[in-house]
């Protein structure tokens, strides 16, 4: 299986001039970048944009949606609009919409079902906020809150085949920090996840389904995950919008 690079912008950059360089750098590698399935996730406001230069090359995603396609909510963007430019995959749960805009579980588990319903694929994101100092990453407390995040935000939902859904394990510590996990304590909690999605869904899903490594994934650190057989590729965060820091990333793939 290719291994799945997903660049989410967040919220940046500041203008869509910005926004067209980041693309240009993303051009430029296209040709060298077949071997992986890179995901391109900007602000909605850039997909259009990413679509017109990107979406031959790349796939592309949001960082959000709504739960319905009703056209009455103010502000909001739906699956079908989403669908309508070019984007496959969706960010759920990301642990910055958690803290800031207050979205809970129930929330979070409306949001995959309408992904599912629109044939986007959720990446659905899970992580413990903090590490106990000496604290191991299998211990009981981390185990119960990766649970709990799994149990509420897919009650109720079926998963087809392991492509409907992808898992992104984002510890929030180490989301926007200088710390990242390492790659072995992530092939940890990914075996643990497996774990779990043998028992919820099947052997099969468990073993096929996608689980991603994300949190201050950079130049530096990306080959160390990519190395990892357990590991089915990265989700990047600021290193996607940083022109100097997303080509040194950029080539550390094509070595
Ligand atoms: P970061 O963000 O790479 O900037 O830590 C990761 C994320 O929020 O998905």
């Amino acid at each position: 299986m290719n291994k799945f690079i997903v660049f989410n912008f967040k919220m940046a950059p500041v203008s869509l001039l910005e926004a067209k360089e980041i693309f240009q750098v993303f051009k430029k590698f296209s040709e060298n970048l077949k071997s992986y399935k890179i995901v391109i996730i900007p602000p909605y406001v850039y997909l259009p944009t990413a679509e017109e230069n990107l979406e031959k090359e790349y796939a592309l995603g949001a960082q959000d949606v709504f739960w319905f396609n009703r056209n009455s909510i103010t502000g909001e963007i739906s699956p079908k609009m989403l669908k309508s430019l070019g984007a496959q995959y969706v960010i759920i749960g990301h642990s910055e919409r958690r803290e800031y805009l207050k979205e809970t579980d129930a929330i979070i588990n409306s949001k995959i079902k309408a992904c599912l319903n629109s044939n986007l694929i959720p990446i659905f994101c899970i992580g413990e906020k903090d590490r106990k100092k000496g604290e191991p990453c299998l211990c009981l407390r981390i185990k119960k809150i990766l649970f709990e995040q799994l149990n509420y935000a897919l009650r109720g939902i079926q998963i087809k085949k392991s492509s409907d859904l992808i898992i992104a394990y984002e510890p929030i510590w180490a989301i926007g920090s200088a710390q990242s996990e390492n790659s072995e304590e992530t092939q940890g909690i990914i075996a643990l996840i497996r774990f779990w999605l043998a028992r919820r869904f099947s052997e099969k899903i468990a073993k096929n389904l996608v689980i991603l490594y994300g949190g201050s994934v950079n130049s530096q650190n990306i080959s160390s995950f990519l190395s990892s057989k357990e590991i089915n590729g990265v989700l990047v965060g600021r290193a996607s919008t940083n022109k100097t820091e997303l080509t040194k990333l950029l080539k550390k793939l094509i070595k």
